[in-house]
């Protein structure tokens, strides 16, 4: 074995149960027609540091859009939902939104509890010390999956409401049979009257759409090979990132930003770990991240039929991203 196919080992159990985890998604998503890879993969320490990166580019506006709307429109969201003591936010970053919202809370009599849900315990100890500085409040961080966090938020007793915040256009991640169920799972944790924060990326012109997803800096386009370089560390593979070329598509039809990796030749890729040897074809592409856009009425189509009535959507026209809020009935 080469020095590049070695397979580093694992320090603990919970390490080793991940990489196995990788090396079966792996195998699995690269054996299918189109290959794949799922995106949340893409968030290795560098692939984190290059998403952050990504939300400083000119052309890519979700990041400070969604800001601007926040701290324009902050004290409306919580006055939405009176009596609010519990805001749950799923994949809290650096917790810069979420603090913009704690102190447009005006309730100050009633101290919130903020809980914050996210696989990295390196986004939870950031978002952890932002929104510490933020105002009065009691943090508490659940390491875990979206729907694991949300579980173990709602078996907590809550004086008063409840506000779910999901921001960052990560719905869009999902596909839209993903994206109803998570809403259906969502409202499942909640109790009549409490509130669901989402923001989304808006459908925009294919102009746009293209220079958010393929940047003339290339920054995107190394978040995306990264997911090559982190399995040639991480599972012992042999991919030479400098044969493939990151490209972004516009697929109107879906309403969706495809990312992929095009083979620039015809070469052999073995990724020891995941026992798996291809052949990829010059122009053979790997699928890595979908990006849903959506239009804002069809957002709300998607909440009501999860069990939410809007109580208001707040747009960036310009950036063509929206901030909506719905109640659970
Ligand atoms: C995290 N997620 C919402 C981003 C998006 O826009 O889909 C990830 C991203 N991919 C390419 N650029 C940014």
């Amino acid at each position: 074995m080469s020095d590049v196919d070695a397979v580093p080992s694992p320090r603990t159990h919970q390490e080793a149960a991940s990489i196995a985890r990788f090396a079966n998604d792996v195998q699995y998503y690269l054996k299918l027609q189109p290959r794949q890879l799922p995106s949340r993969y893409l968030y290795d320490a560098l692939g984190s540091a290059l998403f952050d990166a990504i939300c400083l580019l000119p052309w890519y506006q979700i990041t400070r859009a969604e800001m601007q709307l926040l701290a324009a429109h902050g004290r409306s969201i919580l006055a939405h939902i009176p009596h609010l003591t519990t805001i749950v936010e799923l994949g809290p970053g650096s917790g810069q939104k979420l603090a913009t919202l704690v102190r447009a809370h005006r309730q100050r009599s009633l101290r919130l509890d903020l809980h914050l849900v996210d696989v990295s315990p390196s986004a939870l100890a950031l978002s952890s010390r932002t929104l510490s500085a933020a105002g009065d409040v009691r943090i508490v961080t659940h390491e875990a999956s979206y729907e694991v966090g949300l579980a173990e938020v709602a078996r907590e007793a809550h004086a008063g409401r409840t506000l779910v915040v999901l921001l960052g256009s990560n719905i869009g991640n999902f596909d839209l049979p993903g994206a109803h169920a998570f809403m259906r799972g969502i409202r499942s944790a909640l109790a009549s009257g409490d509130g669901l924060l989402i923001g989304a990326d808006l459908v925009k012109s294919e102009r746009e759409l293209l220079l958010a997803y393929d940047d003339p800096l290339g920054v995107t386009a190394a978040f995306n090979r990264n997911l090559l370089l982190r399995i040639d560390r991480e599972l012992g593979g042999d991919f030479d990132v400098t044969a493939f070329a990151h490209q972004a598509v516009w697929n109107e039809t879906e309403s969706r930003v495809e990312m992929h990796l095009v083979s620039l030749r015809r070469q052999r890729v073995r990724v020891a770990a995941a026992e798996l040897d291809i052949v990829m074809e010059e122009g053979e592409s790997i699928w890595t991240e979908s990006s849903y856009k959506y239009q804002p009425a069809d957002l709300v189509v998607m909440l009501e039929g999860a069990g939410f009535k809007l109580a208001e959507q707040w747009i960036d026209s310009q950036a063509a991203f929206a901030l909506t809020l719905v109640e659970a009935v």
